[in-house]
């Protein structure tokens, strides 16, 4: 089912222009008693559409529509035991439930008393409102997290709400997805040239392969290879592109002008910047050889359009990713994956016949290797870890483990260790090992790789990667690390 994500200060009239069939009001962390608790225009409430609240959205029902929220001075939080009240057979949302179910709370206020002429269908050891439901007024309100996968058939709860009030229907197929994206770009298109940088990864591969979809050969796709991706990269996606959707590509082999820029940098933020930059600059000539190209194809995601809207959060790195270009290139965007979340974008990516090691890759940063060597970036040194990247991924590969991680990688680092290989004393660098776990990359947990996979990465790592004489792993999540190096 197609939702999207807007703000809370969208107008009832704003709102209603986008014609939709239910709302949810979602949960938040402020008190509906704090200053400046985000509230909805009171007109969405008498708009006839069903309205789901979820915590706060629910507190924020029960104080709106006259019921009533308080603070009790102890919350719940986490895994909780919910009961059904007398009343729930006739519900919409919980019927279907067991007596008791677990269900998952994070809240300090509590609602007492529901809005007007809502019956209570569940409560808990502690709150005796923990769902409610106003089937005339298609008002419903649930105090757990029925998005959350501890809250057991949470799922359910939002199904019900969205197949029953709201009479939706799962047709946002990516079958579907397909035939309106393509359909988009060929009217924001038309006759015009569209220009799209290739970095390898899932989101670059999937947009370049709806726009060509759309618009066949008035598409051409760039790749600069600079010299800082893993084994077999540029070889792989000139074999997918050009060689099985005769895609038109153009192939920039620029690893010396990147190793160029990057001679004697050593501090992490100045690497991003010079690699960056340079990325521009080739992109821009590649750019201005393509006759009359007047669009670029971006592979925002959804979560990068919220994101956008509200964070504001301190730098911590200067991203660089192929989407990174700047704006004065007088190029009008092409967005296709725009409404799409990273699960989509993979299936998708399947549908359309891309193949499973691009859809399915670990993320992979756009300045590449080079922000997992701690120092200078030097060919040599882009080599040893290209050769030790190869022995973790193929290792994490055979242990069946590759998905299970958010990235697994190899680092090197600028230090040097005394070691003994072959009666000889060794002066070597050492291969520091990274997975880790994560469903966004905001946070990060390192993962608990088997030790028998760890000793046979080591002993490979050392036997064949000339130059490394240690292998140490790093058991540090995020925060407070982050998870490249650099
Ligand atoms: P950190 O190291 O900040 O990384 O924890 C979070 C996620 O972002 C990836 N990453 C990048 N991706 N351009 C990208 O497209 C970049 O410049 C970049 N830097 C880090 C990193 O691999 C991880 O998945």
């Amino acid at each position: 089912m197609y939702s999207e994500i807007v703000a809370h200060t969208l107008s009832a009239s704003e709102l209603l222009s986008r014609n939709p069939k239910g709302i949810i009001l979602s949960g938040g962390p402020k008190s509906v008693y704090a200053d400046a608790a985000p509230r909805v225009d009171p007109q969405i409430y008498t708009s006839g559409i069903p309205i789901l609240g979820i915590c706060y959205g629910a507190q924020l029902l029960a104080q709106e529509l006259g019921g009533e929220v308080v603070r009790t001075g102890h919350g719940e939080f986490g895994r909780t035991e919910m009961f059904l009240a007398e009343g729930a057979e006739r519900s919409v949302l919980v019927s279907e439930r067991p007596q008791a179910s677990q269900v998952w709370m994070s809240h300090s206020d509590s609602i007492v008393r529901p809005p007007d002429g809502a019956v209570v269908t569940a409560s808990t050891s502690e709150v005796p409102v923990a769902a409610f439901e106003d089937p005339k007024h298609k008002v419903y309100g649930v105090q757990f997290h029925p998005e959350v996968v501890h809250t057991s058939r949470g799922q359910e709860v939002l199904e019900a709400f969205l197949t029953g009030p709201c009479a939706c229907r799962p047709s946002w197929t990516h079958t579907s997805i397909i035939e309106t994206a393509v359909g988009d770009v060929r009217n924001q298109v038309g006759g015009a040239k569209v220009l799209c940088a290739l970095s390898g990864g899932v989101d670059s591969a999937v947009a370049a392969t709806l726009v060509h979809k759309a618009v066949g050969d008035q598409l051409v796709c760039v790749f600069v290879d600079n010299g800082l991706m893993r084994h077999g990269e540029g070889d792989q996606v000139e074999e997918t592109f050009r060689s099985q959707f005769h895609i038109e590509l153009v192939h920039v082999k620029a690893a010396e002008r990147f190793f160029k820029v990057l001679e004697g940098v050593t501090d992490p933020e100045d690497k991003r910047k010079a690699i960056g930059e340079t990325f521009i600059r080739v992109f821009e000539e590649v750019a201005a050889q393509v006759d009359d190209a007047g669009f670029l194809v971006q592979g925002t995601l959804y979560p990068d359009i919220i994101e956008s809207g509200t964070r504001d959060a301190s730098r911590i790195k200067s991203h660089h990713n192929v989407g990174g270009l700047p704006e004065d290139m007088q190029f009008k965007l092409v967005e296709p994956l725009r409404l799409l979340f990273k699960d989509e974008v993979r299936a998708v990516g399947e549908e359309l016949g891309l193949p499973p090691e691009m859809v399915w890759r670990q993320p992979f940063p756009g300045p590449g290797l080079a922000v997992r060597i701690v120092g200078e970036v030097t060919p040599e040194r882009v080599e040893i870890l290209r050769k030790a990247d190869v022995i973790v991924i193929e290792e994490v590969r055979r242990a069946g483990l590759y998905r299970e991680l958010w990235q697994s990688f190899a680092v090197l680092p600028a230090v040097r260790a005394v070691g003994v290989m072959g009666d000889e004393r060794t002066y070597a660098y050492p291969i520091v090992i990274r997975a880790v776990t994560s469903d966004d990359a905001m946070t990060a947990d390192w993962a608990r790789l088997p030790y028998d996979l760890l000793e046979r990465m080591s002993t490979r790592i050392i036997n064949e990667v000339p130059g490394i004489n240690r292998v140490a792993y790093d058991i540090t999540s995020k925060p407070p690390g982050t998870i490249e190096w650099e």
